[in-house]
C-alpha cells in the first residue's frame, strides 16, 4: 500500500520523506489555506521534496477553466497529479488530461457510481472520502470494498486512494480491503508507528541491558 501525506506543510513532508516510507503527497484548497503559503510556490517545493505524485487541485468549475489551471499545475513538475472534482466537467477534463499523459486524481468521491465513472474517464487515482462519509453516518469502508470489487471486475487500473483518513484503523481497514493508496495527515501516519507494548517492551529490554553492564561497539 502506498502512503501519501495529506498536508501542504513542507516541514512535515520533509520529515516524513526522511523515513523513506512516503510515496506521495495530496493537497487541497483547505490545506493550502491552512499552510498560509502561495499555492504554486508551495506545490513546487513539495514536488521537489518527494519523488512520488503530488496532487494539486484546480478550483475552476467549468471544463475550460479546469484545463487552463491544469496546464499551469502540470508544468510545475513531472510528478504533479492534477486534482479535479468528481463532476461532469471534472471527468471530461480527466479524460483529456490522462490521454495527454498527465496524472489525474479525481477527488470528492462519495459513491461507487462516481468511482466507476472516474475509472471510465481513465483517472490515475480516485479519492473516496471515508471520514466524511463516516461523519454523516454512512460507511466509508463499505464504499472502499465496493469500489475494489468493481475495479477488479473490469481490471480498471485506476488506483483507489483512500482519503479523509481520520485514524490508524482507517488505514488498516483500507489495507485489508486492498486499497492501493491511503493519504493521511502526518499526525495519523505518526500514530501508525506506536503501540504501548512496544514502548513497555523496549523499556524492559533497556533496563535489563543496562544491568549486564555491557556496550555494543
Ligand atoms: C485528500 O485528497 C482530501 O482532500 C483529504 O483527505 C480530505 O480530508 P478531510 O475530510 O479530513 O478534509
Amino acid at each position: 500500500m502506498k502512503f501519501f501525506a495529506d498536508t501542504a506543510e513542507i516541514a512535515e513532508i520533509r520529515e516524513l520523506a526522511e523515513t523513506g516510507l512516503l510515496d506521495g503527497v495530496t493537497t487541497n484548497p483547505s490545506l493550502i489555506h491552512k499552510a498560509g503559503r502561495n499555492f504554486l510556490e508551495v506545490v513546487a517545493e513539495i514536488a521537489e521534496a518527494v519523488s512520488g505524485p503530488v496532487s494539486a487541485e484546480v478550483v475552476a468549475l467549468d471544463y475550460d477553466g479546469m484545463m487552463r489551471e491544469a496546464d499551469v499545475l502540470r508544468q510545475i513538475a513531472d510528478n504533479i497529479a492534477v486534482k479535479v472534482p468528481l463532476t461532469e466537467p471534472g471527468l471530461k477534463a480527466c479524460k483529456v488530461l490522462t490521454g495527454d499523459g498527465t496524472m489525474v486524481n479525481v477527488t470528492l468521491c462519495f459513491s461507487a457510481a462516481q468511482a466507476l465513472l472516474a475509472a471510465k474517464a481513465g483517472a490515475t487515482f480516485i479519492s473516496p472520502f471515508v471520514g466524511r462519509l463516516d461523519d454523516v453516518g454512512l460507511s466509508g469502508m463499505e464504499l472502499i470494498s465496493d469500489i475494489r470489487m468493481i475495479y477488479d471486475n473490469y481490471d480498471y487500473e485506476t488506483q483507489i486512494l483512500v482519503a479523509s483518513v481520520r485514524s490508524p484503523m482507517h488505514v488498516v481497514e483500507a489495507a485489508k480491503i486492498g486499497a492501493d493508496v491511503m493519504t493521511a495527515p502526518p499526525k495519523i501516519i505518526g500514530q501508525l508507528f506506536k503501540h504501548p507494548l512496544t514502548d513497555a517492551g523496549l523499556a524492559a529490554f533497556l533496563k535489563d541491558w543496562e544491568a549486564t553492564g555491557q556496550r555494543i561497539g
